[in-house]
């Protein structure tokens, strides 16, 4: 480690509060898939900041649009309009395929406002009692670090220490669509759920499970929340994840990647009953729906899809996978994902994915081990054969017997 390196590491560990644990490679640097550290040293990145760089690190086409547009607005609020954010609601409903649009900032604030909205929709719209509303979410699910969601996730260290928490939520495990059905009751009137569990180490649920769940929210009157703020946007080889189940979610949310990494901007998708609760004055926030958010999202949409990206997902992530099957270690227990969404899960006697994660960073290659025992894998979605193949050589030396 340089002395330049030593120092900044030192610098934030000694002035931020500790909530996070890197890596410690300090990036000054990036392009496409690869990123530089400080020292000039080059890493392929396997993280994409969480999927947020699906498009690849400085697009220079979302970089052009967002300083052509800092140039000449970046705020306005929402007290008054700007030129932006009809043509951001047009072009992400077409492709989307959605009635209504209300843009956010980060991930969190989408899944809060969903929350509102769909709770205001089941006293206006499905007649529950005031105060009366549940929203079923998931074991080990991951939508959020604000206190409405941590109060409502099953991970000790998001939620211990930080009670009370607000009421209205009931539990079922994942994939579980019999425990789904049992919950139901007269005052449910969402399922927030992400299509594929991201945080809690890639989960895929069983064939058929949304399609029942689907099925179950429609003929109860239920409001199906699909939380794509990690899968959606080419993340697992389709525009959303819920395309590989063949259903749609009546509330669909994204963010991260709607702007390429470059700006928080996230948004909730949805048909007109639910988003139509919301009145002047109920909701809003004074960065939601910027011009210089919505110039960027909009070029992050356009490259996502002009460029061919969600395809090549498909097409990578299939190679990624197979290549990590075919890597011959007893320590692997089990290689999943869609698209390039990917984990390589270790078996517990492995001693941890964090050492690995550091073994493939000593060969140039960022990935972040989840949950212990399980190393995720998300390039962002311009990677080519030959980076994939190069990336599978390292896995192979750090993971074989
Ligand atoms: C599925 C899912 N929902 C919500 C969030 C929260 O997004 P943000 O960190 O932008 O608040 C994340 C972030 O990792 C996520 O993976």
């Amino acid at each position: 480690m340089t002395s330049t390196t030593e120092r900044l590491i030192e610098m934030e560990h000694r002035l931020g509060a500790h909530n996070y644990k890197p890596l410690d490679v300090v990036l000054s640097r990036g392009e496409g898939v690869h990123v530089w550290d400080v020292d000039g040293n080059r890493y392929l990145d396997c993280l994409s900041a969480y999927s947020a760089v699906n498009q690849g690190h400085c697009h220079p086409k979302i970089l052009a649009a967002m300083v052509e547009q800092a140039q000449k607005l970046t705020l306005t609020s929402r007290a008054f309009r700007n030129d932006q954010l009809a043509h951001f609601y047009e072009e992400i409903a077409a492709l989307t395929g959605s009635h209504k649009v209300l843009p956010m900032n980060s991930g969190a604030e989408a899944v809060e406002t969903a929350i509102k909205a769909v709770r205001k929709w089941g006293y206006e719209v499905k007649g529950v009692e005031r105060d009366k509303a549940e929203i079923i979410v998931c074991n080990d699910n991951f939508h959020g670090r604000t206190m409405g969601i941590v109060g409502f996730s099953t991970d000790p260290d998001a939620r211990e220490g930080f009670g009370p928490f607000a009421p209205g939520f009931r539990h079922v495990p994942f994939g579980d669509i019999d425990a789904f059905r049992a919950a139901i009751n007269e005052n449910t009137v969402a399922f927030l759920v992400e299509p594929i569990q991201g945080e809690a180490g890639v989960l895929i649920p069983p064939a058929g499970y949304f399609a029942s769940v689907r099925e179950l929210c429609t003929s109860h009157g239920i409001t199906l929340i699909l939380d794509e703020i990690q899968t959606g946007l080419g993340r697992t080889g389709r525009l959303l994840a819920e395309e590989h189940e063949g259903i749609e979610a009546d509330v669909t949310l994204v963010g991260k990647a709607l702007s390429g990494g470059f700006y928080p901007v996230s948004a909730v998708l949805s048909n007109s009953e639910v988003l139509g609760v919301l009145k002047p004055g109920q909701h809003g926030s004074t960065f939601g729906g910027n011009p210089l958010a919505c110039a960027i999202a909009r070029a992050a949409l356009r490259v996502l899809t002009e460029e061919d990206m969600i395809a090549n997902s498909a097409r990578m992530g299939e190679r990624f996978q197979k290549g990590l099957g075919e890597i011959r270690s007893n320590i692997v227990k089990e290689v999943r994902g869609r698209g390039l969404m990917l984990a390589v899960e270790l078996d517990p006697a492995a001693g941890g994915a964090r050492k690995y994660c550091e073994a493939l960073k000593e060969r140039g290659i960022l990935a972040k081990d989840t949950h212990g025992h399980t190393i995720r894998i998300a390039p962002p979605l311009v990677i080519t054969a030959d980076q994939v193949d190069w990336a599978l050589e390292h896995f192979e030396a750090v993971l074989r017997d």
